[in-house]
């Protein structure tokens, strides 16, 4: 598998894009809107990937403030892509977060990509949260007193039927009343733990804490997508690579892993990590 963009580079290899090969991840540098024409149809297990959000973050060199509509139909070629190369029984989990005062763009990407896919699951990734008085994950300070912290994302799974069978259990959690287990036949201590992720970020002192990437999501993130999608050896792509974080959950799993990313620094970095783990 990590071979396939190789064989692109072998067609055009005067526009060879530049990639690292560390065990069984691959980076590659360069514009996913080209690059995955590189890769085989029907080859790719998992999709785990998170868009620019178009809501103006500083990238290095991407430009994330974009006319909604070219934005949207740039994702829409990209979504064709995507399709084009996933398994007829694969999955793609899109992340995509919003802003208070834009709260429909999560939305409007999904939109996007109902044109090719079926939303199987719609999981809410939240990365704080106050239960009574006591407060869990970092919250972001806020000016203005129109809104509150917004502390949650969207991770949208997609699949081309909408009945691909999952392993809910493969990150499901234990019974909290034990009986349960016996008095409903379950074979083991684990249920399903349901569609809201609790994964908050790590505290961190430093910007080279985050690899210095600025909107990078947790490991455990595609890391719980791959488990829950829950093939043996599954081949695991990630269009907008950023720092890393999909192969490196990759990585942690033992799979396949495939990540373009368009900033040379940040593929750099994905390297070093994968390198460095
Ligand atoms: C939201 S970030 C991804 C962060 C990543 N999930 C992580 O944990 O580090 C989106 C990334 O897409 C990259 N990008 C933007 N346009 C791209 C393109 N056409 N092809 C490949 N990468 C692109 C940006 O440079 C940015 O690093």
């Amino acid at each position: 598998m990590l071979q396939v963009l190789d064989r692109t580079r072998d067609r055009v290899s005067k526009n060879a894009p530049q990639s690292w090969t560390v065990g069984k991840q691959k980076v590659v540098l360069g514009d996913c809107e080209t690059l995955l024409a590189g890769i085989p149809a029907g080859s790719v297990d998992v999709v785990v990937t998170s868009p620019p959000y178009n809501i103006g973050v500083t990238y290095r060199s991407y430009d994330d403030r974009k006319p909604r509509q070219a934005y949207l139909q740039w994702l829409g070629r990209i979504a064709v892509e995507i399709s084009r190369v996933l398994k007829h029984d694969g999955s793609l989990f899109l992340n995509v977060g919003s802003t208070n005062s834009d709260p429909w763009v999560a939305m409007d990407v999904a939109n996007v990509f109902r044109e090719h896919f079926t939303m199987q699951n719609n999981f809410t990734w939240v990365k704080s949260i106050s239960i009574g008085n006591d407060s869990v994950g970092h919250f972001k300070p806020i000016s203005g007193k129109r809104f509150l912290n917004h502390n949650h994302e969207s991770v949208f799974h997609f699949t081309k039927s909408g009945c691909v069978e999952l392993d809910r259990l493969a990150i499901g959690v234990p019974f909290k009343d034990k009986t349960n287990i016996a008095r409903w036949g379950h074979e083991r201590d684990k249920r399903c733990g349901g569609n809201v992720w609790f994964i908050p970020y790590r505290t961190v002192r430093s910007k080279s804490q985050k690899f210095g990437h600025p909107a990078g999501f947790p490991v455990e993130l595609p890391e719980r997508c791959i488990r829950l999608h829950g093939r043996q050896n599954p081949v695991v792509l990630d269009p907008f690579l950023g720092a890393g974080s999909t192969l490196a959950a990759a990585q942690k799993l033992g799979c396949d892993g495939i990540g373009i990313e368009i900033d040379p620094v940040y593929a750099q970095t994905s390297v070093d990590r994968l390198r460095s783990a």
